[in-house]
């Protein structure tokens, strides 16, 4: 069975009242709806993780970081480990553009971070993501194979393709273009490591300049299993339509 989501990052936004205010927002936004099929996942800031935990604490709306770190334990200043957050966090995102880019992550620091995040019981949201290149499959297949190598059940996975280009520019990819990404380029490389079913079963996200005018476009696609948001979390009237919008989309289906 496959799963939906509407994941939020937060990026390095708001401070500790605003990040309360936010999700007390989303809270109240979304109490009153009842989506068992769509798994509502918020990424706040580190520091403020624990305190917006609590107020998400008796609802369906669960906990992500935006990041870990490569290694379990030990001196590496200013880390956090995947251990440290396994209370808390049932999601964490790794790999991120944003990451692999101005913090020079690699293919084998991912596919390490997937690792400590597995066996600490977190579930990875893989980022998966090209620039506008003449290899689209060939990097992101790579992304894929390395940051798996050591994973040999994938029931926890879950991938986010977003192009670096539609990342908080305005300019999304088309919803085909997606879907035709999805399915020849990374599900076909999830079948080559896993077979069939884990490939089927695994959700693929998309992210990359999505807000509640255009989700529904991508939501349509039977390739896509949900989103990435960005700036769209951090305005609760949009990131609760979105995930509405994912409900309506896929629980019809
Ligand atoms: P955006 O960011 O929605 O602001 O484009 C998406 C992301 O970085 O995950």
């Amino acid at each position: 069975m496959k799963q939906f989501l509407t994941v939020g990052n937060w990026k390095m936004n708001t401070s500790l009242s605003e990040a309360l205010t936010l999700a007390q927002a989303i809270k109240t936004d979304l109490e009153s709806t009842i989506m068992p099929d769509v798994q509502i996942v918020i990424c706040p800031p580190f520091p403020w993780i624990v305190s917006v935990s609590e107020i998400f604490m008796e609802t369906n709306i669960k906990i992500g970081a935006q990041n870990i770190s490569s290694q379990t334990i030990g001196p590496y200043t200013g880390e956090v480990a995947a251990s440290m957050l396994s209370d808390i966090c049932e999601y964490v995102i790794i790999g991120h553009s944003e990451r692999r880019q101005s913090m020079r992550e690699n293919n084998e620091t991912i596919g390490r971070k997937v690792v400590t995040a597995i066996n600490a019981g977190i579930n990875p949201i893989l980022c998966v993501s090209e620039r506008q290149s003449n290899d689209t499959e060939g990097v992101i297949k790579k992304q894929i194979s390395s940051a798996l190598v050591n994973i040999e059940n994938p029931s926890q996975l879950i991938i986010a393709y977003e192009p670096v280009w539609a990342i908080g520019t305005g300019l999304p990819a088309s919803p085909s273009e997606v879907a035709e990404i999805i399915d020849n380029t990374i599900r076909p490389e999830l079948r080559r490591i896993y077979g069939n079913l884990p490939a089927a079963n695994t959700p693929i996200l998309y992210g990359g300049s999505i807000n509640h005018s255009n989700a529904m476009e991508f939501l349509k696609e039977d390739s896509i299993q949900g989103t990435l948001l960005g700036n769209a979390s951090l305005n609760p009237k949009q990131f609760s339509r979105i995930a509405r919008l994912t409900a309506e989309a896929k629980i019809s289906t």
